[in-house]
């Protein structure tokens, strides 16, 4: 199984640059890798950040970029995003709680489980009462391991900028998640960075943004300063033994370069 992650497209309405870029370029330049090296994905997963301020032509406009996109998506709500301007341009997306955009589905041996943490109005995450109890619910129903995807990272990032933004209330899923009888790994964005680590026992990633990071400032509490560093993608290959992520920049000028030393000389025991 393949699954890919991206994140924070912040998608702007047409004509509208972020920064001095365009954030559809970026985008499409992630489609066209994607299509390229991973077209045989069994899905892409987009955590949040959709678009930069929730305009219902920034949808559209998103929508138009990820028609020729392969494998098929799964989006996520992000603080920069609108779920009614979402709707109105998605409103086939799956949910499993009215008013959300929550769901889950089996993938293989996995469960993939699709949180909603946006808080209207605010930059922080947030899990209401009503997804909470989805979430218990859903973990009840299903004790094989599971890939639990939202846009605001559970663990604080020991990266001050971020760390105040991310979900406020995580402490309060971590009971839930430390009693699954199979393992569970997190898949986040909104750090616009890419990072792995475990947060009480539990492994976590997040992947940086397709149009702009934030700098590695692990000092400066406030707010992060934005930074045009390559962006990448993550590839998650769920299997029988557990799980590898790998981090896939894209972007750049694709020079590769064939080994040239003397294999013959590589020794392995
Ligand atoms: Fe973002």
């Amino acid at each position: 199984m393949k699954i890919i992650q991206f994140s924070d497209l912040h998608i702007t309405p047409p004509d509208g640059l972020l920064f001095g870029s365009d954030p559809a370029d970026r985008l499409l330049g992630c489609v066209r890798h994607i299509n390229r090296h991973h077209a045989d994905a069994d899905l892409c997963v987009l955590t949040g950040d959709l678009t930069h301020a929730g305009h219902p032509l920034a949808y559209e406009r998103l929508r138009e970029c990820l028609q020729d996109l392969i494998p098929p998506v799964r989006l996520l709500m992000g603080n920069h995003d609108s779920r009614h301007a979402f709707w109105n341009v998605f409103p086939d997306a799956r949910t499993e709680l009215p008013g959300f955009v929550q769901h889950a589905e089996t993938l293989g041996d996995w469960r993939a489980i699709y949180l909603d943490t946006l808080q209207d109005g605010y930059t922080n995450g947030y899990l209401c009462e009503a997804r909470l109890g989805w979430l218990r619910r859903e973990m009840e129903r299903h004790a094989g391991p599971v890939l639990l995807f939202s846009h605001h990272p559970l663990p604080a990032l020991q990266y001050p900028s971020m760390d105040w933004l991310r979900l406020s209330n995580a402490e309060q899923l971590l009971p839930l998640l430390k009693a699954h009888p199979a393992p569970v790994h997190l898949f986040s964005g909104h750090v616009h960075r890419c990072a792995a680590g475990t947060w009480h026992g539990i492994p976590f990633v997040t992947v940086s943004g397709t149009n702009h990071q934030h700098e590695l400032d692990l000092e400066r509490p406030g707010a992060a300063t934005s930074a045009f560093e390559p962006a990448s993608y993550a590839v998650i290959l769920p299997n029988e033994d557990g799980l590898t992520v790998h981090f896939q920049p894209f972007g750049y000028e694709e020079l590769r370069f064939p080994y040239t030393g003397d294999v013959g000389a590589l020794k392995c025991i």
